[in-house]
């Protein structure tokens, strides 16, 4: 088959934001976009020829088209096994677990996480690396250079590979092998896990509700919780994946995921709710009455993760993102384990979880996750949770309560802005950076501000730093606001700010969260002006 160079002209768009490149299907659709940016991939990376290359995704509309076209590009361009999950499907964390199982020399994930998908809404590519990560700034930042001055990309004719159906296909000079993409997944699951215990659990009557929204952790849940584990059949919810996600927004959290929550606080509630995402790697966890935060999930896993077999070692060490709430340092603190402190995004554990210095990791945005894979992973999250539950036999509520009670608790909430002009939000960081200095030592209300940075992050590992990474607000007696501008947004800017308060063990645990930081929303405002730059008088989205 003869490979084809194909001439192109550069996109100005292709730069890589916090986890890929994301953006609305019809920019995808402009001919040459995906090729460009997938050439731009592998003109970044060295040494691949004759290698494999997994491809996979979230079932999201346009997922098959680029899947065809990622193939016929990686047989073009020299991999030489080319590893497809069946129907085009891989969640995110099981591509990871499929890369190292492997040994492939990266993969290539379409999706758009938790945004919406179909026609008109999104789209995204993601280049991983060996260690079966998303590929560090360094590699991202390389792919964005390239995209920036690529002139041709190459591929060939070849008939479309028959995505439904296991076993092998020559295209050009690679083996394609279309794999089922749920059986190793689940496997890595059952060896990290108690299963027996866990069935015992569902046996003695403990009810589960997982809510798939309709995205590619259908099939997993389906497998693991109601095949392997015996939960009844209807335990796993809108458990297939489809296109647009039925409509929705696949994001679990209280206002996309509110059938499962209002069910979880109701009177007849089950036991354990969880949901999941649409590529796989983030979570929701509502026990029975009680959501539990992304944050405090972190910090109460860590706490416990010693009860499942393949954490029964205990912990390195223990990642958490800058805006995620420092919970988890206490419980680091307790097992006299290293806290790492990192920018927003799961790029940054990767070299942590490569050197053994951190075993678990979290972010406040729904995602936890460990050394298991290099990406978070929403199952694995529900399935430590469930093992936690099956040894403790107590309620999620009861296990929050003594975690409160030992550690304290980290109030939280992290107010989005969404679909703000750019220009906008630009203008309210760089005032807000231009104020730091001047900050410390200043009174808002009864709050005092004790220190103000803007967050850099020096790798430990590999020594690489990463700058203007957030700005950090502390106030007196460990309360704090952060604020960032969002790099996975498709249309202008989301203002995030991240809102914190620490109540010691010995304070009051049982209060609204809503009540708990209510001076710190107030000073907000009063920080960043968040109205006098944007018109906003209140979030978009409240998690
Ligand atoms: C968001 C989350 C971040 C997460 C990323 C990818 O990024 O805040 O924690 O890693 O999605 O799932 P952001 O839009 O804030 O840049
Ligand atoms: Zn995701």
């Amino acid at each position: 088959m003869t490979i084809r160079e194909v001439a192109t002209t550069p996109f100005p768009d292709q730069k890589p934001g916090t986890s890929g490149l994301r953006k609305k299907v019809p920019v995808f659709q402009q001919p040459g976009y995906a090729e460009n940016f997938v050439q731009s991939i592998f003109d970044s990376l060295d040494g691949f020829s004759g290698k494999a290359l997994v491809i996979g995704g979230d079932g999201r509309f346009y997922n098959r088209e680029v899947i065809q076209t990622a193939i016929r590009m990686a047989a073009a361009n020299g991999f030489g096994l080319i590893l497809v999950g069946r129907g085009g499907i891989l969640s995110t964390p099981a591509a990871s677990h499929v890369i190292r199982k492997y040994g492939a020399f990266g993969g290539i994930i379409l999706s758009a996480s938790h945004n919406p998908g179909g026609p008109t809404e999104d789209f995204g590519i993601k280049y991983n690396i060996s260690n079966g990560g998303p590929a560090p700034e360094k590699i991202t930042d390389a792919i964005f250079a390239r995209s920036t001055a690529i002139a041709r990309y190459l591929t060939l004719d070849a008939p479309d590979v028959d995505l439904d159906r296991d076993g092998e296909t020559i295209v050009g000079g690679a083996t394609v092998r279309v794999i089922d993409p749920v059986a190793d997944y689940a496997g890595l699951m059952e060896s990290l896990f108690d299963f027996d215990a866990i069935r015992a659990l569902i046996g003695s009557g403990f009810r589960i509700a997982m809510d798939s929204m309709s995205a590619v952790t259908g099939p997993y849940a389906t497998e693991i919780l109601e095949r392997r584990l015996g939960a009844p059949a209807g335990t796993v919810r809108n458990g297939v994946p489809l296109p647009d996600f039925g409509g929705h927004h696949p994001d679990p959290n209280l206002i996309h995921a509110k059938a499962l929550y209002d069910e979880m606080m109701g009177a007849d509630a089950p036991d354990f709710g969880a949901a999941s995402d649409g590529d796989g790697d983030r979570n929701l966890i509502v026990g029975k009455g009680i959501f539990v935060t992304p944050s405090d999930s972190l910090a109460m896993l860590a706490a416990n993760a010693h009860l499942a077999p393949g954490y029964a070692r205990g912990l390195a060490g223990i990642a958490r993102s800058m805006p995620t709430s420092g919970a988890a340092d206490r419980v680091a603190d307790a097992l006299g384990i290293p806290l790492f402190e990192t920018p927003t995004g799961w790029k940054f554990f990767g070299n942590l979880l490569d050197a053994g210095k951190a075993t678990i990791c979290g972010e406040e945005s729904a995602g936890t996750g460990s050394d298991h894979v290099r990406e978070k992973d929403g199952l694995w999250a529900v399935l430590l949770w469930l093992n936690i539950l099956a040894v403790r036999r107590q309620s999620v509520q009861a296990i929050a309560a003594e975690h409160w009670a030992r550690f304290g608790r980290n109030y939280y909430a992290r107010h989005d802005y969404e679909g703000v002009d750019a220009a906008a939000a630009d203008a309210l960081m760089t005032e807000l950076r231009a104020r730091l200095a001047g900050l410390p030592g200043t009174a808002i209300g009864v709050l005092r501000i004790e220190a103000a940075d803007d967050f850099a992050y020096l790798d430990p590992v590999d020594g690489s730093e990463s700058r203007h990474q957030g700005i950090r607000i502390l106030f007196e007696g460990g309360s704090r606001t952060v604020f960032r501008l969002s790099g996975t947004g498709t249309s202008g800017a989301t203002i995030r700010v991240y809102i914190e308060r620490y109540e010691p063990a010995d304070g009051d645990l049982g209060r609204q969260t809503g009540d708990a930081i209510a001076d710190l929303i107030a000073a907000v405002e009063a920080i960043a002006g968040i109205t006098r730059h944007t018109g906003r008088t209140a979030p978009d989205v409240v998690t």
